[in-house]
Protein backbone atom coordinates (compact mmCIF):
# COMPACT_ATOMS: atom_id res chain seq x y z
CA UNK A 1 0.00 0.00 0.00
CA UNK A 2 3.11 2.61 0.32
CA UNK A 3 4.36 1.19 -2.76
CA UNK A 4 1.94 3.69 -4.79
CA UNK A 5 3.67 6.37 -3.14
CA UNK A 6 7.39 5.25 -4.38
CA UNK A 7 6.97 7.69 -7.22
CA UNK A 8 5.83 10.31 -6.15
CA UNK A 9 8.53 10.33 -3.57
CA UNK A 10 10.74 10.86 -6.86
CA UNK A 11 9.80 14.68 -6.75
CA UNK A 12 11.03 14.63 -2.90
CA UNK A 13 11.25 17.91 -1.49
CA UNK A 14 13.85 19.33 0.39
CA UNK A 15 14.32 18.75 3.89
CA UNK A 16 15.37 20.61 6.60
CA UNK A 17 19.03 20.74 7.67
CA UNK A 18 18.17 22.29 11.34
CA UNK A 19 15.50 24.96 11.08
CA UNK A 20 16.44 28.53 12.59
CA UNK A 21 14.32 31.63 13.28
CA UNK A 22 14.22 33.77 10.77
CA UNK A 23 12.12 37.03 11.95
CA UNK A 24 14.45 39.53 11.80
CA UNK A 25 15.51 41.90 9.50
CA UNK A 26 18.56 40.82 7.13
CA UNK A 27 19.04 38.12 4.96
CA UNK A 28 19.85 34.47 5.04
CA UNK A 29 20.09 31.78 2.33
CA UNK A 30 17.28 29.02 2.56
CA UNK A 31 18.56 26.72 -0.16
CA UNK A 32 22.66 27.13 -1.12
CA UNK A 33 21.67 29.43 -4.13
CA UNK A 34 18.39 31.33 -2.39
CA UNK A 35 18.81 34.11 -0.05
CA UNK A 36 16.01 35.71 1.40
CA UNK A 37 15.70 39.46 2.59
CA UNK A 38 13.73 39.72 5.31
CA UNK A 39 11.82 43.46 5.13
CA UNK A 40 10.04 45.44 6.80
CA UNK A 41 8.55 48.10 5.08
CA UNK A 42 7.90 50.46 8.30
CA UNK A 43 11.52 50.53 8.59
CA UNK A 44 13.46 50.48 5.00
CA UNK A 45 11.29 49.91 1.45
CA UNK A 46 15.52 49.56 0.03
CA UNK A 47 18.37 47.18 1.15
CA UNK A 48 21.80 46.62 0.02
CA UNK A 49 22.57 42.81 -0.02
CA UNK A 50 25.75 41.44 -0.88
CA UNK A 51 26.24 38.60 -3.36
CA UNK A 52 29.46 36.85 -4.54
CA UNK A 53 29.94 34.19 -7.41
CA UNK A 54 32.38 32.35 -5.47
CA UNK A 55 35.24 31.42 -3.83
CA UNK A 56 36.65 29.64 -6.72
CA UNK A 57 36.25 32.86 -8.83
CA UNK A 58 38.54 35.51 -6.77
CA UNK A 59 40.44 37.41 -8.87
CA UNK A 60 38.79 36.43 -12.16
CA UNK A 61 36.97 38.80 -14.27
CA UNK A 62 33.37 38.18 -13.27
CA UNK A 63 30.01 39.59 -15.24
CA UNK A 64 26.81 39.57 -13.76
CA UNK A 65 23.19 39.59 -14.82
CA UNK A 66 19.51 39.92 -13.80
CA UNK A 67 17.14 37.45 -15.16
CA UNK A 68 19.60 37.51 -18.27
CA UNK A 69 20.04 40.84 -18.49
CA UNK A 70 23.53 42.42 -17.59
CA UNK A 71 24.04 44.54 -14.82
CA UNK A 72 26.72 47.34 -15.00
CA UNK A 73 28.32 45.56 -11.85
CA UNK A 74 31.62 43.61 -11.98
CA UNK A 75 33.97 41.50 -9.94
CA UNK A 76 33.25 38.38 -7.82
CA UNK A 77 31.47 40.85 -4.73
CA UNK A 78 28.75 42.71 -5.97
CA UNK A 79 26.70 44.80 -4.25
CA UNK A 80 22.17 44.60 -5.11
CA UNK A 81 19.58 46.72 -3.77
CA UNK A 82 16.82 44.66 -3.60
CA UNK A 83 13.67 47.67 -2.87
CA UNK A 84 9.98 46.48 -1.41
CA UNK A 85 9.53 43.19 -2.99
CA UNK A 86 11.70 43.39 -6.05
CA UNK A 87 14.50 40.12 -5.63
CA UNK A 88 15.86 38.69 -8.47
CA UNK A 89 17.58 35.95 -10.25
CA UNK A 90 21.50 36.96 -10.36
CA UNK A 91 23.92 35.00 -12.21
CA UNK A 92 27.48 35.36 -12.94
CA UNK A 93 29.65 34.65 -15.92
CA UNK A 94 32.96 34.57 -17.06
CA UNK A 95 35.14 36.81 -19.71
CA UNK A 96 33.86 34.54 -22.54
CA UNK A 97 29.91 34.71 -21.13
CA UNK A 98 29.73 31.46 -19.55
CA UNK A 99 27.50 30.70 -16.48
CA UNK A 100 29.28 30.50 -13.43
CA UNK A 101 26.58 30.32 -10.93
CA UNK A 102 23.37 31.79 -9.73
CA UNK A 103 21.43 33.48 -6.32
CA UNK A 104 18.12 33.62 -6.16
CA UNK A 105 17.30 36.60 -4.29
CA UNK A 106 13.63 36.96 -2.64
CA UNK A 107 11.78 38.70 -0.66
CA UNK A 108 9.81 37.97 3.13
CA UNK A 109 7.79 40.70 4.62
CA UNK A 110 7.74 40.83 8.37
CA UNK A 111 5.15 42.77 9.97
CA UNK A 112 2.54 40.61 7.45
CA UNK A 113 -0.27 43.63 8.36
CA UNK A 114 1.83 45.53 5.53
CA UNK A 115 -0.07 46.32 3.16
CA UNK A 116 0.27 43.53 0.74
CA UNK A 117 -2.02 40.55 1.05
CA UNK A 118 -0.77 37.09 1.53
CA UNK A 119 -0.11 34.54 -0.72
CA UNK A 120 -2.80 32.01 0.92
CA UNK A 121 -6.10 32.37 1.97
CA UNK A 122 -7.65 30.33 4.67
CA UNK A 123 -9.33 27.91 4.11
CA UNK A 124 -12.50 27.77 5.00
CA UNK A 125 -11.86 30.77 7.52
CA UNK A 126 -9.67 28.40 9.73
CA UNK A 127 -6.09 28.22 8.81
CA UNK A 128 -3.63 28.70 5.80
CA UNK A 129 -2.96 25.06 5.48
CA UNK A 130 -5.01 22.06 6.14
CA UNK A 131 -3.96 18.45 6.82
CA UNK A 132 -6.13 14.89 6.97
CA UNK A 133 -5.21 11.14 6.68
CA UNK A 134 -7.44 8.87 6.22
CA UNK A 135 -6.02 6.22 8.70
CA UNK A 136 -3.17 5.90 11.27
CA UNK A 137 -0.48 4.17 8.69
CA UNK A 138 1.18 7.40 9.29
CA UNK A 139 0.81 9.05 5.69
CA UNK A 140 -0.88 12.01 5.33
CA UNK A 141 -2.51 14.94 3.23
CA UNK A 142 -1.60 18.58 3.56
CA UNK A 143 -3.35 21.40 1.01
CA UNK A 144 -3.44 25.51 0.55
CA UNK A 145 -5.25 27.85 -1.32
CA UNK A 146 -3.72 30.53 -3.07
CA UNK A 147 -5.24 33.77 -2.92
CA UNK A 148 -7.43 34.86 -5.39
CA UNK A 149 -5.71 35.59 -8.65
CA UNK A 150 -1.66 34.59 -6.90
CA UNK A 151 -1.05 31.62 -7.95
CA UNK A 152 2.20 31.03 -6.35
CA UNK A 153 4.55 28.20 -6.08
CA UNK A 154 5.68 25.20 -3.14
CA UNK A 155 9.16 26.16 -3.02
CA UNK A 156 10.13 24.31 0.09
CA UNK A 157 9.06 22.41 2.62
CA UNK A 158 10.16 20.84 6.08
CA UNK A 159 8.24 18.05 8.03
CA UNK A 160 9.73 16.73 11.35
CA UNK A 161 8.18 15.20 14.45
CA UNK A 162 9.85 17.66 17.46
CA UNK A 163 11.36 14.42 18.83
CA UNK A 164 13.73 14.88 15.89
CA UNK A 165 13.62 11.10 15.49
CA UNK A 166 11.40 10.63 12.66
CA UNK A 167 12.22 10.40 8.60
CA UNK A 168 9.10 11.84 6.80
CA UNK A 169 9.36 12.41 3.34
CA UNK A 170 6.89 14.83 1.13
CA UNK A 171 5.95 14.94 -2.09
CA UNK A 172 4.47 17.95 -4.19
CA UNK A 173 0.71 17.25 -5.25
CA UNK A 174 0.76 18.24 -9.50
CA UNK A 175 -0.64 21.33 -8.93
CA UNK A 176 1.76 22.64 -6.33
CA UNK A 177 -1.39 23.25 -3.86
CA UNK A 178 -0.50 20.55 -1.92
CA UNK A 179 1.71 17.49 -0.96
CA UNK A 180 1.42 14.33 0.35
CA UNK A 181 3.56 13.26 2.97
CA UNK A 182 4.83 9.74 5.01
CA UNK A 183 6.01 9.37 8.12
CA UNK A 184 7.78 6.13 7.83
CA UNK A 185 8.77 5.55 12.26
CA UNK A 186 4.97 6.25 12.37
CA UNK A 187 3.46 3.51 14.05
CA UNK A 188 -0.37 2.94 13.99
CA UNK A 189 -0.67 0.55 17.38
CA UNK A 190 1.37 3.22 19.92
CA UNK A 191 0.31 6.60 21.29
CA UNK A 192 1.52 9.27 19.19
CA UNK A 193 3.67 11.41 22.00
CA UNK A 194 5.48 14.33 20.08
CA UNK A 195 3.28 16.51 17.05
CA UNK A 196 4.29 17.03 13.56
CA UNK A 197 5.66 20.28 12.82
CA UNK A 198 5.59 21.28 9.21
CA UNK A 199 6.91 24.14 7.50
CA UNK A 200 6.47 25.50 4.07
CA UNK A 201 7.67 28.49 1.88
CA UNK A 202 5.59 29.44 -1.03
CA UNK A 203 6.92 31.65 -3.55
CA UNK A 204 5.08 34.41 -5.74
CA UNK A 205 7.24 36.37 -7.89
CA UNK A 206 10.33 37.15 -5.81
CA UNK A 207 8.10 36.85 -2.69
CA UNK A 208 8.15 34.43 -0.15
CA UNK A 209 5.90 33.55 2.37
CA UNK A 210 6.73 31.07 5.39
CA UNK A 211 3.40 28.82 6.96
CA UNK A 212 3.28 26.48 9.86
CA UNK A 213 1.28 24.02 11.36
CA UNK A 214 2.06 21.60 14.04
CA UNK A 215 -0.65 18.72 14.65
CA UNK A 216 -0.82 14.88 15.55
CA UNK A 217 -1.99 12.53 13.34
CA UNK A 218 -4.69 11.07 15.79
CA UNK A 219 -5.78 14.77 15.32
CA UNK A 220 -6.42 15.13 11.89
CA UNK A 221 -7.87 11.41 10.66
CA UNK A 222 -11.13 12.00 9.06
CA UNK A 223 -11.96 8.40 7.55
CA UNK A 224 -13.15 7.49 4.27
CA UNK A 225 -16.91 7.05 3.40
CA UNK A 226 -17.86 3.85 4.68
CA UNK A 227 -18.93 1.20 1.93
CA UNK A 228 -22.38 1.04 1.95
CA UNK A 229 -25.06 -0.82 0.00
CA UNK A 230 -28.97 -1.42 0.09
CA UNK A 231 -29.66 -5.38 0.81
CA UNK A 232 -33.41 -5.79 0.48
CA UNK A 233 -36.66 -3.50 0.87
CA UNK A 234 -35.62 -0.58 3.01
CA UNK A 235 -32.67 -2.58 4.86
CA UNK A 236 -28.83 -1.05 4.16
CA UNK A 237 -25.87 -2.77 4.79
CA UNK A 238 -22.41 -0.79 6.00
CA UNK A 239 -18.85 -1.72 6.37
CA UNK A 240 -16.09 -0.24 7.33
CA UNK A 241 -13.69 1.86 4.78
CA UNK A 242 -11.60 -0.44 3.21
CA UNK A 243 -8.61 2.48 3.78
CA UNK A 244 -9.37 2.23 7.73
CA UNK A 245 -6.85 0.08 9.66
CA UNK A 246 -7.28 -3.62 11.08
CA UNK A 247 -8.21 -5.12 13.47
CA UNK A 248 -11.57 -3.05 13.35
CA UNK A 249 -11.50 -3.26 17.27
CA UNK A 250 -8.27 -1.44 17.94
CA UNK A 251 -9.47 1.37 15.77
CA UNK A 252 -13.19 1.32 16.26
CA UNK A 253 -15.70 4.12 13.87
CA UNK A 254 -18.65 4.75 15.14
CA UNK A 255 -21.10 5.76 12.96
CA UNK A 256 -24.29 8.37 12.18
CA UNK A 257 -26.80 7.59 10.23
CA UNK A 258 -30.10 9.34 8.98
CA UNK A 259 -32.63 9.92 6.05
CA UNK A 260 -32.75 12.75 3.78
CA UNK A 261 -35.42 13.89 1.50
CA UNK A 262 -35.04 12.65 -1.92
CA UNK A 263 -34.05 16.51 -3.34
CA UNK A 264 -31.75 17.29 -0.80
CA UNK A 265 -28.08 15.66 0.22
CA UNK A 266 -27.55 14.37 3.34
CA UNK A 267 -26.65 17.85 5.05
CA UNK A 268 -30.17 19.08 4.97
CA UNK A 269 -31.87 19.32 8.66
CA UNK A 270 -34.92 19.20 10.15
CA UNK A 271 -36.81 17.44 7.72
CA UNK A 272 -36.63 13.90 8.61
CA UNK A 273 -39.93 13.66 10.84
CA UNK A 274 -41.68 13.83 6.97
CA UNK A 275 -39.77 12.31 4.91
CA UNK A 276 -41.59 8.59 4.72
CA UNK A 277 -41.30 6.84 1.36
CA UNK A 278 -38.90 8.92 -1.05
CA UNK A 279 -35.38 9.03 1.24
CA UNK A 280 -32.20 9.28 1.03
CA UNK A 281 -30.21 7.09 3.26
CA UNK A 282 -27.34 8.56 5.24
CA UNK A 283 -24.69 7.57 7.24
CA UNK A 284 -20.91 8.80 7.69
CA UNK A 285 -18.31 7.34 10.50
CA UNK A 286 -15.70 8.49 12.90
CA UNK A 287 -12.98 7.13 15.02
CA UNK A 288 -15.33 6.89 18.38
CA UNK A 289 -11.60 7.29 20.49
CA UNK A 290 -9.68 10.33 18.93
CA UNK A 291 -13.26 12.00 17.64
CA UNK A 292 -10.59 13.61 15.01
CA UNK A 293 -13.35 14.62 11.53
CA UNK A 294 -16.70 13.29 10.51
CA UNK A 295 -15.94 10.71 7.29
CA UNK A 296 -17.99 12.64 3.74
CA UNK A 297 -21.39 10.94 3.82
CA UNK A 298 -22.51 7.95 2.02
CA UNK A 299 -25.79 7.82 0.57
CA UNK A 300 -28.16 5.52 -1.15
CA UNK A 301 -31.45 5.66 -2.65
C1 LIG B 1 27.46 29.67 -5.74
O1 LIG B 1 26.79 30.67 -4.98
C2 LIG B 1 26.31 30.22 -3.74
C3 LIG B 1 25.53 31.36 -3.09
O2 LIG B 1 24.41 31.65 -3.87
C4 LIG B 1 27.44 29.74 -2.86
O3 LIG B 1 26.94 29.23 -1.64
C5 LIG B 1 28.22 28.66 -3.59
O4 LIG B 1 29.35 28.30 -2.84
C6 LIG B 1 28.66 29.13 -4.96
N1 LIG B 1 29.24 28.02 -5.71
C7 LIG B 1 30.52 27.98 -6.08
C8 LIG B 1 30.92 26.79 -6.91
O5 LIG B 1 31.30 28.82 -5.75
C1 LIG C 1 17.47 31.37 -11.71
O1 LIG C 1 18.57 31.25 -12.60
C2 LIG C 1 19.14 29.96 -12.65
C3 LIG C 1 20.38 30.01 -13.51
O2 LIG C 1 20.18 30.73 -14.68
C4 LIG C 1 18.12 28.98 -13.16
O3 LIG C 1 18.66 27.68 -13.19
C5 LIG C 1 16.91 29.02 -12.23
O4 LIG C 1 15.90 28.18 -12.72
C6 LIG C 1 16.37 30.43 -12.10
N1 LIG C 1 15.32 30.40 -11.07
C7 LIG C 1 14.19 31.09 -11.16
C8 LIG C 1 13.22 30.96 -10.06
O5 LIG C 1 13.95 31.81 -12.11
C1 LIG D 1 37.19 31.93 -23.38
O1 LIG D 1 37.15 31.16 -24.56
C2 LIG D 1 38.42 30.96 -25.17
C3 LIG D 1 38.18 30.26 -26.50
O2 LIG D 1 37.06 29.46 -26.48
C4 LIG D 1 39.28 30.14 -24.23
O3 LIG D 1 40.55 29.94 -24.81
C5 LIG D 1 39.41 30.87 -22.90
O4 LIG D 1 40.13 30.07 -21.99
C6 LIG D 1 38.05 31.20 -22.35
N1 LIG D 1 38.23 32.02 -21.19
C7 LIG D 1 37.61 31.74 -20.04
C8 LIG D 1 37.86 32.73 -18.93
O5 LIG D 1 36.94 30.75 -19.88
C1 LIG E 1 14.44 7.36 5.77
O1 LIG E 1 13.92 6.22 5.14
C2 LIG E 1 14.43 5.96 3.83
C3 LIG E 1 13.69 4.79 3.23
O2 LIG E 1 13.60 3.74 4.13
C4 LIG E 1 15.93 5.72 3.91
O3 LIG E 1 16.44 5.54 2.60
C5 LIG E 1 16.58 6.94 4.55
O4 LIG E 1 17.96 6.69 4.71
C6 LIG E 1 15.95 7.24 5.91
N1 LIG E 1 16.52 8.48 6.41
C7 LIG E 1 16.90 8.61 7.68
C8 LIG E 1 17.44 9.95 8.06
O5 LIG E 1 16.83 7.71 8.48
C1 LIG F 1 -4.09 4.23 4.64
O1 LIG F 1 -4.25 5.24 3.67
C2 LIG F 1 -3.28 5.21 2.64
C3 LIG F 1 -3.52 6.38 1.73
O2 LIG F 1 -3.66 7.56 2.46
C4 LIG F 1 -3.35 3.91 1.88
O3 LIG F 1 -2.34 3.89 0.90
C5 LIG F 1 -3.18 2.77 2.85
O4 LIG F 1 -3.38 1.56 2.17
C6 LIG F 1 -4.20 2.88 3.99
N1 LIG F 1 -3.92 1.88 5.02
C7 LIG F 1 -4.67 0.82 5.19
C8 LIG F 1 -4.32 -0.03 6.35
O5 LIG F 1 -5.59 0.53 4.43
Amino acid sequence: MILGLQTLLLFLLQTPGGSSQHSEAGYWFLQPNVLVVNTDLNIHTQMQIPLSCGEAYEGQEVFWRNEGQEIDQQGNHIQVTVEELTGGNYSCHDSNGSFLNHTLVLVQLLNGKSQARKILDKVENTDYIQCTSRNYSGIFHCSWKWSEGRRGDLFFAAVTRSSGQSNISCAADADRSGMICLDRTHCPYTEELHPIDLTIYVKYWYRVEKYTKQFYIAGIVKPDRVRLRKAHGNTFEWEYPSTWNIPDSFFPLHFEVKVAPLNKDCDAEGEQSRVRKNFLFCVRSQDTLTKSGWSEWEQRK
